[in-house]
């Protein structure tokens, strides 16, 4: 089973006897909650580098005080299990007091075309957080590698700029997203949804199949992602975004000729939020 580093002196030591056996290290970072989705970026981790650490810190910085940081799911004994069977190296645990002591003061702020106006416009503290949390990720565990997702599609631009922008040293690879077998994207967050809600749930999915079919088919932009939209505001979510952005810039594109295309959505069901895209 993996070592379990709770400190970040204890996480140096182990991680500079691996370097000192020329391992190549990938990094995990997770809050926890594991579920299939982050099982595949161990997979995809585990063929990029001979070493594989996974971090868990549910972090504090990333929720605005409206949110469910307290709530979170916290599953720890089943999260260890996982990473035992995947045979990760090192799981990086610490508390709070360990990744921001007493005193800490300094903040990443990401700025530029990343913040594109999708989840920065509804959740404005949210990708300061992370960038500030992932940039100490990578310090603390200076991997080769970090797979992030392509679920939270700008966290994965975001977390890209920051490491190029910083000289971190590090590669960010994107890991496609995994969903259940109607379509809802995994999320540690589902457990949240009624079994009503759950039902519901998938028409996000289903809504960004439909208007990216209807591009693809050559239908104009605006009409094939004002039908997705309706879709998913008659299956009663509230609807934060849905749009069409250029894939790697994440600027918004007024022809299909403008690709890579990406559809992006957020949207709440009761209370709980969720966010998924496609390519097109
Ligand atoms: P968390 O939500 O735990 O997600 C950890 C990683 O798993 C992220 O890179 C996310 O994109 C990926 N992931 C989540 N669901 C997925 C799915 N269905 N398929 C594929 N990958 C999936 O994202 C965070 O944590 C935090 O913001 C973090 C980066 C750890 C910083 O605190």
């Amino acid at each position: 089973s993996p070592l379990i580093a709770r400190t970040v002196p204890t996480l140096r030591r182990a991680l500079d006897n691996l370097r000192k056996r020329k391992a190549t290290i990938a990094l995990v970072p997770t809050m926890g909650a594991l579920h299939d989705g982050h099982v595949s970026l161990v997979r995809l981790a585990k063929r990029r580098a001979s070493r594989v650490v996974v971090s868990i810190f549910v972090n504090p910085t990333q929720f605005a005080p409206t949110e469910d940081f307290g709530a979170y799911p916290r599953t720890w004994k089943a999260d260890i299990a996982k990473l035992a069977a995947e045979d990760v190296d090192i799981v990086w645990h610490p508390d709070v007091k360990a990744m921001y002591p007493e005193g800490f003061a300094t903040r990443i702020v990401p700025e530029g075309p990343a913040l594109a106006g999708l989840e920065d416009r509804f959740r404005p503290h949210f990708f300061g957080g992370v960038a500030t949390v992932v940039g100490k990720l990578f310090t603390q565990c200076r991997p080769d590698f970090a797979i992030f997702g392509e679920k939270d599609f700008q966290q994965l631009r975001v977390v890209t700029q920051m490491a190029r922008d910083l000289d971190l040293g590090v590669k960010v690879i994107g890991s496609r997203t995994v969903r259940e077998r109607d379509g809802l994207a995994m999320s540690s967050r589902n457990i949240y949804l009624s079994p009503e809600e759950r039902q519901t749930a998938p028409m996000l999915y289903r809504a960004m199949k439909e208007s990216a079919r209807r591009i693809k088919a050559g239908d104009a932009i605006a009409p094939a992602m004002a039908g997705g939209a309706e879709m998913i505001k008659a299956a009663g979510f509230a609807l934060d975004y849905y749009e069409l952005r250029h894939a790697e810039t994440l600027a918004q594109i007024t022809s299909r000729k403008d690709g890579p295309l990406r559809i992006l959505v957020a949207a709440k069901l009761g209370s709980t939020r969720l966010i998924d895209n496609i390519a097109v």
